[in-house]
This record gives structure tokens, C-alpha cells and sequence, in this order.
């Protein structure tokens, strides 16, 4: 199977429901505060995704039981929104959104703060940030995938943060996960070269301590990191344009 050159037509789906993922993300910002459930979060993103014509693409993929994902803390990924988890002072997390409008996928997550959080924190949310930018940097016809994982583990190592390597950024856009995977440590100039009309995720997820995920052995879903460390992620949707990149999301 082979990375999916979109379409302008695809194009121009993937980045209307990438419109109304990231729209989700702006507007779940202004609910999210102490003292909620990420269940409540969850409730009314799968409201807002709904009532703008759209479908929630984690509901139901691969028996995921619910609308969004949401990681605080020590979660690395795939956290499941609950009534019992409350949002308190000092937390990080991170909510990730994936729409579907006509068929064509939207993938995006941000880091939200709760009250005053750690110095620590603070700096692990920058650099996970400044890793999704430098990623997308590296985007453009040509190029070669390996680039985004080099500068990416460069940067967060140079910080004294790890990158896991058990979950990857990903092709996008008519399925929820296509063709490639996207590493976020890798070789330089290792991989295929991107060309226009690829469509793929940048996502990287960066640990204060260890970079290594163990999986929840209830639900089978929620990645924690193995020594309970902080953890945080940033997601776009990326267009690879004739000149660049395009960010969809
Ligand atoms: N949105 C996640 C990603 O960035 C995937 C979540 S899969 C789910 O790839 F089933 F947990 F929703
Ligand atoms: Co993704
Ligand atoms: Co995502």
C-alpha cells in the first residue's frame, strides 16, 4: 500500500473537516477549568462535532468508547473521558479531536492548563509544541519523512525531555489512519519523500521522564509512561503543497 496523493476534491474535504476539528479544539478551550469531568468535556464536543453535520472519528474505532481523547498528566495518549476524572490545580492535559465531514478525516490535539502548573510542566508543553513546529518545518515536496523525527528528537532531547516511539503521526484524510507512519525520532534523510497532495499527521509526544508507554490492562486503551512521568502532545493536519506545507488544521 502506498501514501495516498489526495485528490482537490479530497483536498478540499479533508480540509473542511479539518476546519471543524480545530474549531472543536477552540471552542471545548472555554469549558475546560477545574472542577469538571473530562466525560463533561467529552459530552460536548460529541454535541458540537454532531450539531455542525459532523461525526466524533474515535467513537466506536476499534471498540473506543467514547467521542474525544483526553490524556492528563501521566497519560501519554488514548486517555478515556470519565465522570470520575476531575480536572484539579496543577494538571496538564491534552485533548485530541477527529472529525469526519462527508467522509474525509480531521486529526488535531492541543495541551490545556489547569490553574498554576509546574515550572516542569510549563517547559514540557513548550517544547512539545516547539517539536510539532520544527516537524512541520520540515514538510515540503521532496523531503524526506525521516527529517521531521531528526529535528523533533533533537530538540526535545537538547531539553532533557525523551520521545516515544510506540506511537506514531500518520497519513490522513479518507481513512482515520493511512499511510505513512510518521516517527517523531528517526535518521536523518531516512524514509520516502513527500510529495504534493500527501496529506499525513505530525503529533509528537514528549516525555519528562522515560519515553517508553505501558497500556492500561483494564480498558486496553489508556497509555500511561512507565514511571508516571509528565507527558504532552501537540497534533496537526498537514498538506504537503507544491511550495510547502499547509497546516489544515
Ligand atoms: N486521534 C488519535 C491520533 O492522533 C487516535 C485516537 S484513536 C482512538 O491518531 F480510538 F483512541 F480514538
Ligand atoms: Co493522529
Ligand atoms: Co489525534
Amino acid at each position: 500500500m502506498a501514501i495516498i496523493i489526495k485528490s482537490k476534491r479530497q483536498i478540499e474535504g479533508i480540509r473542511e473537516s479539518s476546519k471543524l476539528a480545530a474549531g472543536t479544539l477552540d471552542y471545548i478551550s472555554e469549558h475546560v477549568e477545574e472542577g469538571v469531568s473530562t466525560e463533561y468535556l467529552d459530552d460536548l464536543i460529541h454535541k458540537y462535532i454532531t450539531e455542525n453535520g459532523a461525526v466524533p472519528a474515535p467513537l466506536g474505532y476499534h471498540g473506543f468508547p467514547k467521542s474525544s481523547c483526553i490524556s492528563l498528566n501521566d497519560v501519554i495518549c488514548h486517555g478515556i473521558p470519565s465522570k470520575q476524572t476531575i480536572l484539579k490545580h496543577g494538571d496538564i492535559l491534552n485533548i485530541d479531536v477527529t472529525t469526519i465531514v462527508d467522509g474525509y478525516f480531521g486529526d488535531t490535539s492541543r495541551m490545556f492548563t489547569i490553574g498554576e502548573v509546574s515550572a516542569e510542566a510549563q517547559k514540557l508543553i513548550q517544547v512539545a509544541k516547539e517539536c510539532l513546529i520544527l516537524g512541520i518545518e520540515q514538510v515540503a515536496p521532496k523531503k524526506r519523512f525521516g527529517n521531521i523525527g531528526f529535528v523533533i528528537a533533537k530538540h526535545a532531547k537538547a531539553h532533557g525531555f525523551s520521545v516515544v516511539h510506540q506511537f506514531c503521526g500518520h497519513g490522513v484524510g479518507v481513512k482515520f489512519h493511512e499511510e505513512p507512519q510518521v516517527h517523531h525520532i528517526s535518521p536523518k534523510k531516512s524514509g520516502d519523500r513527500m510529495k504534493p497532495g500527501m496529506i499525513f499527521t505530525i503529533e509528537p509526544m514528549i516525555n519528562c521522564g522515560k519515553a517508553e508507554a505501558t497500556i492500561d490492562e483494564q480498558d486496553e486503551w489508556t497509555a500511561r509512561t512507565v514511571d508516571n512521568q509528565l507527558s504532552a502532545q501537540y497534533e496537526h493536519t498537514l498538506l504537503v503543497t507544491d511550495s510547502g506545507v499547509e497546516v489544515l488544521t
